[in-house]
């Protein structure tokens, strides 16, 4: 398939695993490709591995930094389509113990960064008057999971849904839709934090055991459905937010499997901690 020909595409966090992902897969069906990382150096290696592809080093989160990321699309051919993937896990914190400035981290991060972006987007493709797609990065936390000791992230990824279904309405008549992906567990050192090599095996596994198609999402998968969702095969589809889990959230407690290890990162019985 070659769905993005003569398409420019803006992948913000495109150094980080799925947004790497993602821009393989772009390349792969044609398009020219703008990486936009916190991490200039690893944005522009990850860049040269690829054809027609460029890597800038912008925070996406500021004004600035994303009018940056937009602006370098524009002038390597036109802006074509927006995988707004940047993002944190946050500190792993109950509510009661994170500072309000880690609060706002996160939600600068995940959160403001969409904004931003998309507005920087919107208002240059609206001025190119040839439409587009954006796919925005949400996550299983926002409204089927709950995850504990991560409220600004969860809350970040909630209002993600929101804000995707309010662009999707304001964009629509010029021709630009706007949706969310949500993934569960994807297999990246943000979704499944290990100390070494072993832990990562063991983490990986019970994830996996706890998945009903019993394995853990790749980062490819996330890239295949966000490829989907940017192409004129979704021409009629704006405003939604796809889970990408492997049946993750179908379990309630009531079903999950015995094995349940949740929450994960708590050592010791309530009290003991
Ligand atoms: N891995 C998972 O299980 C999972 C599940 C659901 C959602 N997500 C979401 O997917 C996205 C990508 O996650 P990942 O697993 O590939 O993590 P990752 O850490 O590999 O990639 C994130 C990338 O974003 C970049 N970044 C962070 N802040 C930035 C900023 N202000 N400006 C520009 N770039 C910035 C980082 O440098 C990094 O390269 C995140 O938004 C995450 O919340 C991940």
């Amino acid at each position: 398939m070659q769905r993005f020909s003569g398409k420019t595409v803006l992948v913000t966090g495109g150094a980080g695993s799925i947004g790497w992902a993602a821009a393989q897969r772009f390349s792969q069906e044609g398009a020219r490709l703008v990486l936009a990382d916190l991490n200039a150096e690893r944005a522009g290696e990850m860049a040269a591995k690829l054809d027609n592809a460029i890597g800038v080093g912008s925070d996406v989160a500021s004004d600035g930094g994303a009018q940056y990321a937009v602006e370098a699309a524009m002038a390597f051919g036109g802006l074509d389509v927006v995988f707004n993937n940047a993002g944190i896990s946050g500190p792993v914190k109950p509510i009661h113990e994170l500072d309000p400035q880690e609060w706002d981290h996160v939600i600068r991060t995940n959160l403001r960064s969409q904004f931003v972006v998309l507005r920087a987007a919107a208002r240059a493709m609206i001025a190119e008057g040839k439409g587009g797609a954006i796919v925005n990065m949400g996550s299983s936390m926002g409204g089927w999971d709950v995850l504990s000791a991560s409220p600004g992230y969860l809350a970040s990824k909630h209002a993600v849904t929101g804000l995707t279904r309010s662009a999707a309405l304001d964009l629509a008549g010029y021709g630009i839709r706007v949706n969310a992906i949500c993934p569960g567990v994807i297999e990246t050192s943000l979704g499944v934090p290990a100390a070494d090599k072993q832990a990562h095996i063991e983490s990986v596994r019970r994830f996996a055991d706890r998945i009903p198609l019993r394995r853990i999402g790749q980062p490819e998968d996330v890239a295949a459905a966000v490829a989907f969702l940017a192409s004129e095969e979704a021409q009629h589809i704006t405003g939604v937010d796809w889970l990408i889990d492997g049946g993750q959230t179908l379990q309630s407690w009531a079903n999950a499997p015995a094995t349940h290890t949740f929450p994960w990162h708590l050592k010791g019985k309530p009290g003991e901690r």
